[in-house]
C-alpha cells in the first residue's frame, strides 16, 4: 500500500490550525502500521530552513503541465520522525513568509489558484502514469480545498491510475475563483458544469474534490452527518447527499507525545492523573505569565483558538460581566479576525488581573493554557472535529463545548466536560455555571478530570480506519 498524503500544512513548520497537526501526526502512525505513506507539501520558508536545499535532492523537475503554472521541482527529505517528505519547490509560489494563504495585508494571495492548483496538479501527477519515479502511490489522499483539485486532475486527464480520497477538515473553506482560473490551471472546459468543478459561477477547488474523489471522509461522524443537511452543508449538501455511500466520518486523534502533560517540554511542572497537584503549579505560573492575579480560589477559564465566527468566541465576549461575576478568570490565546482580536485585547485592558489575552500564535503558550487553565471553553458554531477540546481532556482541563461536530463526539456532558446546544450566550452561560459549580466540588471535579485523562485519544484507532479505507479503495475497480 503506497499512499501520497497531500497537504498545504504540516506542523511544526507550517500550521494555521488543526490540518497542520493532523498532517504531522497521522502519517507516522500509518507508517508504524506498515503503510508506505509520503507527504507532499509546499517548500515554504520554514521547511527550506529545516531541510536546506543542499540536503534535499531534487527528485523531479516539473514543467508547467501545459497550463499557466510556473516551473517547479520536487525535493525529497525525511522528517525527524522518519516520514518521507516530498517538498514542492517553487520560489515564485511558496517562498513567501507568514500565513500560507494570506498576504501581509490579510487578503488572499491573488495567485492562490495557481499556487494550490499546482500543488493539486503535482499530487495528481505523482498518482498518474506520467510519474516515472521509482515510487508511485496507489492512493492520493487529499486534504481540504488546497489539494482538492487533485481528484479532478486524476479523473479528467488521460492515463491516470491512483485512487483519490479527499478529507474535509472544514467545509467553510472552499477555494473559490473566477472562470479565468479554469484555463490557467489547465482543466478542460468540460469540467465547468454543475456536475464538475463549477459552483454558482465560480471554480470551486473543494467541490472538484468532492465530485471526483473515489471516497470522501470528514473528521468526525457527527460532522459527516451535519454536512449532508441544508443548514450545515454550506451549499454542498446536495452533492454530499448524492455521494453519501462514499462519505464517512473518521474522528481525528491527537499526538499523544507532543500533548502529554507528563512530558510536555513547554511545561515547567509535569503531571498525570495520579499527580494532579502539579497542575496547580502550572496554573500559578500561567497566571503570573499572563499578568493575572495568582489565586487558586477562582477557576481559570482558558481559550486557544483561531478568532473566527466559526469558533463562537463572540459569545464569550458577550458574557464578560457574567464571567467576571461568577467569579472566574479568563485567558485567551488567538489570532484571526481583526474585530475579535480587538475585542479580547480590550477585555484584558478593561479587567486587569482578571482577564488576559495574547493576540498571536504561540505554540508554547497554547500548551501552558491547556495545562494551567481549570476549564477550557470551545463554544463553536460548527466544529468539524476540534483538537483543542481533546488536548484539554488529556490535560485534565474539562471543556465546555457546544454540541456540534467532533465536539459532540468527544465530550460527554457531566462525564468529562459540559455540553450545551443552542449557539447563544445564555446557553453557554448555563453550561459554564454548571462547570464552575462542579469545579468547586473537588471530588466531582477529579472524576471529570480522570475520565478525560484516561480516554484513548491517540491516532491508533483512527489510523486503522484510514488503513481499512485505503485497502477498500485499492481493491475496488476504478470509477465511481
Ligand atoms: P481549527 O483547525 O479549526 O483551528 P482545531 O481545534 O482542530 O481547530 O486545531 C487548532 C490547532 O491550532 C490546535 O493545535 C491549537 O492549539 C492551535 N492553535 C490555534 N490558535 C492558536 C494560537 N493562537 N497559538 C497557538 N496555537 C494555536
Ligand atoms: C479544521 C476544523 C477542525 C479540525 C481540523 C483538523 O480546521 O475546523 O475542527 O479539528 O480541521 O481536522
Amino acid at each position: 500500500m503506497k499512499i501520497l498524503f497531500a497537504t498545504s500544512e504540516i506542523a511544526p513548520w507550517m500550521k494555521t490550525g488543526g490540518l497542520g497537526d493532523v498532517a504531522a501526526a497521522l502519517p507516522p502512525v500509518l507508517r508504524a502500521a506498515g503503510i508506505d505513506v509520503r507527504v507532499l507539501v509546499p517548500y515554504y520558508p520554514a521547511l527550506r530552513r529545516a531541510f536546506p536545499e543542499d540536503e534535499t535532492p531534487v527528485v523531479a523537475s516539473l514543467g508547467n503541465f501545459g497550463a499557466h503554472f510556473a516551473g517547479s521541482a520536487l525535493r525529497a527529505a525525511v522528517a525527524p520522525d522518519g516520514t518521507p517528505l516530498l517538498l514542492l519547490d517553487s520560489l515564485i509560489y511558496f517562498d513567501r513568509p507568514g500565513n500560507p494563504y494570506l498576504g501581509p495585508e490579510g487578503h488572499d494571495w491573488l495567485d492562490n489558484h495557481l499556487r494550490f492548483g499546482l500543488l493539486s496538479r503535482v499530487a495528481a501527477w505523482l498518482g498518474s502514469a506520467d510519474n516515472h519515479l521509482p515510487w508511485q502511490p496507489n492512493v492520493v489522499h487529499c486534504n481540504d480545498w488546497q489539494t482538492g483539485l487533485a481528484p479532478a486532475y486524476l479523473k479528467l486527464l488521460p492515463g491516470s491510475h491512483a485512487r483519490a480520497l479527499i478529507t474535509v477538515h472544514n467545509l467553510a473553506f472552499q477555494g473559490l475563483f473566477g472562470h479565468h482560473a479554469l484555463r490557467e490551471i489547465g482543466l478542460p472546459e468540460s469540467a465547468w458544469t454543475m456536475h464538475g468543478v463549477e459552483f454558482h459561477g465560480h471554480l470551486s477547488f473543494l467541490k472538484g474534490g468532492l465530485h471526483y474523489a473515489d471516497a470522501i471522509t470528514t473528521v468526525s461522524p457527527t460532522y459527516a452527518a451535519e454536512i449532508q443537511t441544508d443548514e450545515e452543508g454550506m451549499g454542498l449538501a446536495g452533492l454530499l447527499r448524492a455521494r453519501a455511500a462514499q462519505l464517512s466520518g473518521i474522528i481525528n486523534g491527537i499526538d499523544t507525545v507532543a500533548w502529554d502533560p507528563a512530558r510536555d517540554r513547554h511545561l515547567s511542572f509535569g503531571y498525570d492523573v495520579r499527580h494532579l497537584d502539579a497542575k496547580r503549579r502550572n496554573k500559578a505560573q500561567l497566571q503570573e505569565e499572563m499578568g493575572l492575579a495568582v489565586r487558586d480560589d477562582l477557576p481559570l477559564l482558558g481559550v486557544v483558538s483561531r478568532l473566527t465566527h466559526q469558533k463562537g468566541l463572540d459569545l464569550i465576549a458577550e458574557l464578560q460581566q457574567q464571567i467576571a461575576d461568577l467569579p472566574a478568570q479568563l485567558v485567551v490565546l488567538g489570532s484571526g479576525e481583526r474585530g475579535l482580536e480587538e475585542t479580547f485585547r480590550e477585555l484584558a485592558v478593561a479587567r486587569p488581573g482578571q482577564f488576559a489575552a495574547f493576540v498571536g500564535f504561540d505554540e508554547g503558550l497554547a500548551h501552558r493554557i491547556e495545562a494551567g487553565a481549570d476549564i477550557f471553553l470551545m463554544p463553536s458554531r460548527f466544529e468539524p472535529c476540534g483538537l483543542n477540546q481533546m488536548y484539554s481532556l488529556r490535560y485534565g482541563t474539562p471543556p465546555v463545548v457546544r454540541a456540534t461536530g467532533g465536539l459532540a463526539d468527544t465530550v460527554i456532558d457531566g462525564v468529562n466536560g459540559f455540553v450545551f446546544r443552542e449557539p447563544t450566550a445564555a446557553a453557554l452561560l448555563a453550561a459554564l455555571r454548571r462547570a464552575v459549580a462542579a469545579w468547586h466540588d473537588p471530588k466531582t471535579w477529579r472524576r471529570l478530570q480522570a475520565d478525560g485523562m484516561n480516554r484513548d485519544l491517540g491516532w491508533t484507532n483512527p489510523a486503522s480506519q484510514y488503513a481499512a479505507l485505503y485497502d477498500k479503495l485499492i481493491s475496488r475497480p476504478a470509477g465511481h
